[in-house]
């Protein structure tokens, strides 16, 4: 029939040319709705002849059908196009690196503990800590030191203040980490092993010293642990913090009240043109001061000395870190200059950690 195929092409082209699925509706609409052309015709049906029905109520019916399914599949054709482009237009690359933004920096000293701290747990070590106001029996007495002793005096120590009339003897600020071998043997016995980094304070200010710097504690005690451990567990710990291939250390016979026998620790090194190597060269640098733990030292803290024994050492944090990154003057540390921070400064993410390489 002629005016269905008029029909036909009319929609079917209007379809193909609908710009949105707004226009399809309403193409839609006007085809099929209520009152849509199509369906007014359907309507006309009733009025034809039993014959004439027939024949038009199939080609009525068919044209619906492909009208119907022309208007679904241009409405779904329209839906990915819309969805395409959106996807085009919101394309995100997630493998393009980050743009990092600079939040500080961190001190060299606090580097340096990370590192410290990530080597020594690795053999074994676990970290102690102990406060900074001290009593003098911690700092002093337990270690050794009693009051007449001339190390005290050594020690340029600052005293807090007492309440007036109060005699007790005035707490120190800790002028080394050596209370926490204390502290730690009494909180936890034998066998113990710990290192302990913080503040330590003495008066004294001049090119080489701070009156607040910083100490690592080294503390092993067990059944057999001898000077052979120590070397070991120092010449470790050297290699790996100076990330060199081997060093050689010099032990010295020294004297402190808390270790017998005692030995100062010498690094060798070479100074060339202002730059120092570690491990090679005709100087020596000392590092660490080390020994024994003396027997009334683990008797003060309540361990056996028939029983238990070890080593312990001392080193200065700021020293080595000067040494391995190469920091000329020790004052600066403490001047809080963001420029020298800036200069100095570790990124937040440059984490130590030994599989990586500790300072890559
Ligand atoms: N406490 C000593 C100092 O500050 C260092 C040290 C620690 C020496 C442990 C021997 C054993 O100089």
């Amino acid at each position: 029939m002629n005016g269905i195929d008029t029909l036909r092409g009319a929609y079917l082209e209007r379809i193909k040319t609908a710009a949105d699925e707004a226009a399809v509706e309403e193409i839609r609409l006007a085809a099929l709705g209520k009152k849509g052309e199509i369906s007014l015709k359907m309507r006309e049906l009733g009025k034809m002849t039993p014959e004439e029905r027939q024949t038009t109520g199939a080609s009525l019916n068919r044209l619906k059908d492909e009208i119907d399914a022309a208007l679904r599949a241009r409405k779904a054709g329209l839906a990915d196009a819309a969805l395409d482009a959106r996807l085009a237009s919101e394309w995100l690359d997630v493998t393009l690196p980050g743009r990092p933004r600079r939040m500080g920096t961190i001190h060299p000293v606090s580097q340096v503990m990370e590192e410290l701290t990530t080597i020594f747990a690795d053999m074994g070590f676990a970290v102690a800590e102990g406060p900074q106001v001290e009593s003098d029996w911690f700092n002093f007495d337990a270690l050794n030191i009693p009051p007449e002793h001339p190390a005290r005096q050594e020690h340029d120590t600052f005293f807090m203040n007492r309440a007036e009339g109060d005699d007790r003897p005035p707490h120190v600020l800790r002028t080394h980490t050596s209370p926490v071998q204390i502290r730690a043997m009494t909180d936890q016995g034998a066998p113990i092993r710990v290192i302990a980094p913080g503040r330590v304070y003495r008066m004294d200010m001049d090119q080489t010293h701070t009156p607040m710097f910083h100490q690592v504690e080294g503390l092993a005690i067990d059944k057999n642990i001898s000077m052979a451990h120590l070397k070991w567990v120092l010449e470790e710990f050297c290699r790996a913090f100076f990330e060199v291939p081997s060093v050689e250390l010099r032990f010295r016979a020294s004297h402190f009240p808390f270790t017998e026998p005692s030995a100062e620790v010498d690094i060798r090194c070479s100074w060339k043109d202002g730059q120092l190597k570690i491990g090679e060269g005709d100087d020596w640098m000392e590092i660490l001061g080390s020994g024994m733990v003396h027997p009334k030292v683990l008797k003060a803290a309540g361990v056996d000395p028939t029983e238990w024994q070890g080593f312990a050492f001392g080193m200065g944090i700021d020293r080595i870190a000067m040494l391995k990154y190469g920091i000329p003057d020790l004052r600066a540390f403490f001047e809080s200059d963001l420029r020298w921070l800036r200069h100095y400064g570790f990124a937040a993410l440059d984490m130590p950690d030994l599989a990586g390489g500790l300072s890559r």
